[in-house]
Parts: structure tokens; C-alpha cells; sequence
């Protein structure tokens, strides 16, 4: 049995995105020793593909923002699945979660009178999202990093978790590699916080990159926790499709908000054919409107470019579907046009857009400022997974806290664009003050306890050592998986399919436990595959059960066989936790009735 390293730490994170960086951050100010693991370099995390902004209600550019109507936009866009605590807390706090990044060091684009410049984006009534050109991920992972790197904190990078240590329903704790050399690591701490992203690679186009395999969500399943509405996972409008090297690279929804418009192959801007009644009074049939909106007019209405995500990304696919697409699969998003309208497009496009044109330029030899892109839908963001205490975002495992994308609740079934960098920084910092409050006062279990567990999740990774070249081939299963999950539980789902993809994913699971890998466990892209379908397989199975369960239409998810919102349903989540024989037991939750005070900020914005 190989050995391993120990490290103990009061609090240790999961993750270096937004959330747990910003987790990091809190629990150490507060006196805890905190370890922070990712599987990644530091400084890579699909954070920085939230490109366009962070929403908050700031009222910077429309002083008619204010924090009620922020809530009210996130639970419409979230057709009222939300979590209307979260929900809440999010619109109150993410101004001075803001103004907070930016007292440490955030740099970001201004207003004429020297305040932090607000965008548009889909589903946002007023201009609110603060941001820095399209790189305002990047710019919060810097600063976060920046501010962290000075408080002492201890990073594990390239280091993968294989499972969380759980003793009498506590989490103390958690077990994985490093995967330069493929050493084993033990880590011992009084709460753990998991804030690993998305399940992107579940899907064979996805703007993640290859560390989302669902990782955090997997873990806490099996360490006992609940899952939140597994089937809404978002599908972004806009992702590269050409050239086939870079499909599902993410087009930020700042071009959109910067006047983009999308036409399908007879140059048609065909978003207006289909503006759902409840937002058409938001809406205008007359494109100078939709312009003037985007350039700041107050009086002008939003142009349905700007809808939210789920809907813009249905229609995309239907255009394709109906043989009005682009040469490459998708249809063209036009910021280009602009030039009609003002004088200097060029330097302005390259000022608000600098990384949508070098993409396109370095990769698919084109000049955004002269020619439309070519674009199509693209796995973004998981809305479902660990369920968590809206205020404290522990889950429902003593001691294991979660933020970020892979917690649940916040964005309903559908979020809004930019409510994820502000939800990083709101409940990263939740999440880092109250692990490190449970923390405190939790006394340290020692490696004996956990012995077995260690040595059955040793032997578990060792396993496709034994079986070597002849066993099941790890990157074949996670191909399958990906292509399976694409066809069968995309954007648009019908029973037969979604029941397909679980006999599917069911056979795929036999074949990852009998995978086989050769050479040893340093450096090993084989055997890392073959680790992370673990994971990938768990959160894929969740997917298709929830999606299946849910008969009706609603944010991400959509239902051929039931196009609609179905009223027999009602506001319900679908909750799934560890049976006893390990099998998911899946249960309908109706959503908890909204308190006066908010129900009345949502009638009010109506
Ligand atoms: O389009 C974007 O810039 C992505 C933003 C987000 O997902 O919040």
C-alpha cells in the first residue's frame, strides 16, 4: 500500500475560483489556518470565463437599480425556483462585495464621473453588471489571488480529491493526489469548504476546461450529502463553433450588451420571431430601440438579444435545426454592424471587447470589428447541485460548507448572467466565516480514525493499475459520456431520450469500474481520466434522474414532451440524496412561501 503525506489546517478549501478563494480569504481573517487544494494552476478557473461583469445593484448608470429589483430579476430569471434567501442576500450584499474588490486592488472600467461602469446583460432590467472590458473574471481571480497570497494561506496546486473523510455525519476532512507526481495526500481539518465549479465536461461542447468534471458536487454526494434540481444546467447562447478546435470557447454576452445582434443565414434577426408574451412589453419590434438601450438611453426598451440565456440558446438551436444556420453549425452574432451607428466602432469595439477580438482574431483569422462571428450554444453552468444553508451554506454533512457554482439554490433554473461572480464573492465569504466559526471549538480527529477510509480509497485508485492496458479504455468511457450527454440531455429533452442516456450512463459505470491504464502514477493523464469518471458519471446519472423526474418545462430545462411550465407542478425542487443501498433517492420539495416583504418586491417589478 503506497503512503501518503498528512497536512492539517482548521479550515480547508476546495478550489481556487472565485468562491474559494474569497472562502480563503474570510477564514483566514478570522484567525484559522486554512489549506486551499485545486486541481489546477493557480490563476485558472473557469471564473474567468465569466467574462462580461458581476451583477450589483449599484445604480451607477440607472439609479432606479436598487437591490429589490435585482432580487426580483434573479427570481423571474430563476422562474421562482430559487432559494428567495440566497436570492436575497445576493442582491443585498454583492455592492459591497464589489466595492470591497475593488478597496483591494480591482481596476475597473469608469463612468464619466470616475464610478464603476455598469453594462447590460440578459435579464437584467437596469445596466448592472461592473466590469473590466470582457475580462472581469480574470481581474477578480487576480485580485482575490493578490489579496490571499499575503494572508498566510497554504496552496496544494495540481491536486486532486478522491474523497471527503466523513466520521458520525462530520466531515473532517478529505483525501486525494497530486497529480505531478501522483503522490497521495491526506488532509485533516475542522470544516472544509467545497467550491469546485461546474460539471462542464459532462458535455462534449462546454466552454469549461478539462478540470469541471463535477468533482465537488460527486464528492459530497457520496460523503451523504442532499443535491439540488440536477437538471438545470445552462447552456450559454453564445460559444465559438469554428474552427472545430475551439468549439464551445465562450463569446460573452458583452458583445450582446454592447449592441450585438444575432442573425440567422438570410440575415435575419430572427430573436424578434419569438419574445415570450411576459417580457414583450420589455421588449421593442423596432431595432433602433434595442440599440439605443444597449448605448444607455433609459427610455428605450431592451432588444430580445438580451433574454435570458435559456431562451436565447433554444432559439439558436432552432434556426440551425430549421436549416437557417451558419456555414459551421451555428448562426452569426453581428457587433460589426455598430460601425452604421458610430464613427470610431473600431477603437470602441477593441476597448469594450479587447478579448472577444483576439480570439477571434488568433483563432479563427477574423476581425470582429469587420464580420459577424459564427456562434452557437455551449455548456456553461450547472444552477443545480449541493444544497446549502442559505446563510451559512453549510450543507446537510456537519462541517462540509459549499460555494460557488458547485452549491445550489441561488439562481433558481436559470441564472442570470453575471449573478455568478457576485454570488462567488457573496457566499465565498459566507462560506469562509461560518467554516471558520464551526471550526472553532471542533477538536482535530487524527489519521486512525479514518484508517479504512483511506485505505479503501487507495486501493480504488490503484485499481486501474492492476487491470493495466487491458482494461476498459478511461478516455474512450469518457468520450461516450460526453457524446451521450450532448445528444440525450441537451438543450432540449424528451423522455425516451433522457431514459436512453441512463441505460447508457448505467453501462458506461460498469465499464469505468473495470478501467485499466499502464505506466505509473507519475504524471498520468490515463489514469487521471480514469479517476475523474468517478465523479463525471455520478453527476451525469443525477442529470438525466432529475431531468427525467421533471416533466415539465422550465429555465434550462426543456422538455419536448412537455414544452410548458406545468401550474400541477407548482414551484417544487426535486432533492436527491444517497439511498441506502448508494442508489439516488430522488424527492419533489415544494419551494418555501416567499415572506410579504419580498413577495412584494417581485410584484412590484412585474
Ligand atoms: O458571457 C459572459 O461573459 C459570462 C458571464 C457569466 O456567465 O456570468
Amino acid at each position: 500500500m503506497p503512503g501518503y503525506s498528512t497536512f492539517e489546517y482548521d479550515v480547508l478549501v476546495v478550489g481556487a475560483g472565485g468562491a474559494g478563494l474569497r472562502a480563503a480569504i474570510e477564514a483566514s481573517a478570522r484567525g484559522a489556518k486554512v489549506g486551499v487544494v485545486t486541481k489546477s494552476l493557480l490563476g485558472k478557473a473557469h471564473t474567468v470565463m465569466a467574462e462580461g461583469g458581476m451583477a450589483a445593484a449599484m445604480g451607477h448608470v440607472d439609479d432606479r437599480d436598487n437591490w429589490r429589483v435585482h432580487f426580483a430579476d434573479t427570481m423571474r430569471g430563476g422562474q421562482y425556483l430559487n432559494n428567495w434567501r440566497m436570492a436575497e442576500l445576493h442582491a443585498k450584499e454583492a455592492p459591497e462585495r464589489v466595492r470591497e474588490l475593488e478597496s483591494w486592488g480591482a481596476i475597473f472600467d469608469r463612468t464619466r464621473d470616475g464610478r464603476i461602469l455598469q453594462r447590460n446583460f440578459g435579464g437584467h432590467r437596469y445596466p448592472r453588471l461592473a466590469h473590466v472590458g470582457d475580462r472581469t473574471g480574470l481581474e477578480m481571480i487576480r485580485t482575490l489571488q493578490d489579496h490571499g497570497i499575503h494572508q498566510g494561506i497554504t496552496f496544494h496546486m495540481e491536486t486532486t480529491l478522491l474523497t471527503l473523510l466523513v466520521i458520525g455525519g462530520r466531515c473532517i476532512g478529505a483525501f486525494g493526489y497530486e497529480r505531478e507526481r501522483g503522490r497521495y495526500q491526506l488532509y485533516l481539518a475542522r470544516a472544509v469548504v467545497l467550491a469546485t465549479g461546474g460539471i462542464g465536461r459532462a458535455f462534449a461542447i462546454t466552454s469549461n476546461s478539462w478540470e469541471y468534471t463535477g468533482d465537488g458536487q460527486a464528492l459530497a454526494f457520496h460523503a451523504g450529502a442532499t443535491m439540488l434540481d440536477m437538471e438545470f444546467v445552462q447552456f450559454h447562447p453564445t460559444g465559438m463553433v469554428w474552427p472545430p478546435s475551439v468549439k464551445g470557447l465562450l463569446v460573452t454576452e458583452g458583445v450582446r450588451g454592447e449592441g450585438g445582434v444575432l442573425r440567422n443565414k438570410d440575415g435575419k434577426r430572427f430573436m424578434f420571431d419569438d419574445i415570450p408574451e411576459n417580457y414583450r412589453s420589455s421588449t421593442a419590434d423596432n431595432p433602433e430601440e434595442g440599440w439605443l438601450y444597449t448605448q444607455g438611453d433609459k427610455n428605450s426598451r431592451r432588444p430580445p438579444e438580451l433574454l435570458t440565456r435559456d431562451h436565447v440558446a433554444r432559439c439558436i438551436r432552432r434556426e440551425v435545426k430549421a436549416g437557417r444556420g451558419s456555414p459551421h453549425g451555428g448562426v452569426f452574432l453581428d457587433i460589426a454592424w455598430i460601425k452604421e451607428k458610430l464613427p470610431n466602432s473600431v477603437e470602441h469595439i477593441k476597448k469594450k471587447l479587447p478579448s472577444m477580438y483576439h480570439q477571434f482574431k488568433q483563432l479563427a483569422d477574423l476581425d470582429i470589428t469587420q464580420q459577424p462571428m459564427e456562434i452557437g450554444p455551449t455548456t456553461h453552468y450547472m444552477m443545480g447541485g449541493i444544497k446549502v444553508d442559505a446563510d451559512t451554506q453549510m450543507t446537510s454533512v456537519g462541517g462540509l460548507f459549499a460555494a460557488g457554482e458547485c452549491a445550489a439554490g441561488l439562481h433558481g433554473a436559470n441564472r442570470l448572467g453575471g449573478n455568478s461572480l457576485s454570488d462567488l464573492l457573496v457566499f465565498g465569504k459566507r462560506a469562509g466565516e461560518h467554516a471558520a466559526s464551526f471550526a472553532t471549538g471542533q477538536t482535530a480527529m487524527g489519521a486512525p480514525a479514518v484508517r479504512d477510509q483511506i485505505e479503501q480509497c487507495i486501493a480504488h485508485a490503484e485499481a486501474p493499475f492492476n487491470r493495466g492496458m487491458s482494461g476498459e479504455n478511461p478516455f474512450s468511457i469518457q468520450a461516450e459520456l460526453q457524446e451521450t450527454m450532448q445528444n440525450l440531455v441537451g438543450i432540449v429533452r424528451i423522455e425516451s431520450e433522457i431514459e436512453e442516456a441512463l441505460s447508457k450512463i448505467r453501462t458506461l459505470k460498469k465499464r469505468a469500474a473495470i478501467a485499466g491504464v499502464g505506466g505509473n502514477r507519475e504524471y498520468n493523464t490515463g489514469w487521471h481520466t480514469a479517476l475523474d469518471l468517478d465523479s463525471l458519471l455520478t453527476v451525469a446519472e443525477l442529470v438525466a434522474l432529475a431531468g427525467l423526474e421533471r416533466k415539465e418545462s422550465r429555465g434550462g430545462h426543456f422538455r419536448d414532451d412537455y414544452p410548458n411550465k406545468d401550474a400541477a407542478w407548482g414551484e417544487v425542487n426535486l432533492e436527491i440524496t444517497r439511498g441506502p443501498s448508494g442508489h439516488p433517492d430522488l424527492q419533489r420539495v415544494p419551494v418555501r412561501p416567499m415572506p410579504a416583504d419580498l413577495q412584494a418586491a417581485v410584484e412590484e417589478n412585474k
